[in-house]
């Protein structure tokens, strides 16, 4: 483990992130800890706790951490990842236009989330919101989610730590499972795969790969 963990509880087979803000978020359980609140983060709707759940050497997360989330939808993980680095920031990048309002009514919440509402392809017009990230957090059900994760890391080599996921059916739907992630694996360019994880039970056919510059 690099990150500091510190705002990550796990009690009772359950993980919880410490956060600043008591508000439910999507439903999740929250309860008066200390000086602030314990959110239960659910892993059947977080592939992030999915991970957490199953493989916690992995958790390059800081106090000031940057991360750049691609493909943040309406907020869920984005919301541990924020109350994850508290000191930090995360950008958030969404292409449809119905959850991009639930994560900007998020952002105006809590003061770490940057909504960004692009194509996570279109790096040039997105560019100049994103400071410096030190890391990538990817989850795009899209063909070519390979190619837009080794655009982006190619494009910030600030970025140190990864976390890919991968949609197995996204890519194919007729190839076997091992095939497509042998194939990913071996297309990233630029940072090296510390551990391969499959997030089955709580996601099917989904594998996430953590991943770093050296
Ligand atoms: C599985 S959801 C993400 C769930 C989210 N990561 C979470 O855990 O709360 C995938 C999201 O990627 C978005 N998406 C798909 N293609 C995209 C693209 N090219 N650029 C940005 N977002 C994209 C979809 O609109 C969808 O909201």
């Amino acid at each position: 483990m690099v990150g500091n963990a510190s705002r990550l509880v796990l009690r009772k087979n359950s993980i919880f992130t410490i956060s600043d803000y008591g508000k439910s978020v999507y439903g999740e359980k929250i309860s008066k800890e200390g000086q602030g609140y314990l959110r239960q983060w659910n892993p059947k709707r977080s592939k992030l706790a999915a991970l957490l759940t199953k493989e916690t050497r992995f958790f390059p997360f800081t106090e000031n951490s940057k991360v750049l989330y691609l493909g943040a939808a309406s907020g869920t993980t984005v919301s541990h990842v924020a109350d994850l680095v508290p000191g930090g920031t995360v950008y958030g990048v969404e292409l449809s236009y119905v959850p991009f309002l639930k994560l900007l009514e998020l952002s105006e919440a809590r003061g770490n989330i940057i909504p960004i509402l692009e194509d996570a392809r279109a790096l040039e017009r997105y560019q100049f919101f994103v400071d410096s990230p030190d890391i990538i957090y990817q989850d795009i059900s899209q063909r070519d989610q390979v190619s837009i994760f080794n655009q982006a890391i190619k494009f910030w080599p600030t970025i140190r730590y990864g976390f890919l996921v991968l949609k197995i059916r996204s890519i194919s739907f007729s190839r076997k499972d091992n095939e497509i992630l042998r194939d990913s694996v071996q297309g990233i360019k630029g940072m090296k795969v510390k551990y391969t994880v499959d997030l089955k039970p709580f996601h099917m056919n989904t594998f996430m790969l953590c991943l770093s510059r050296q």
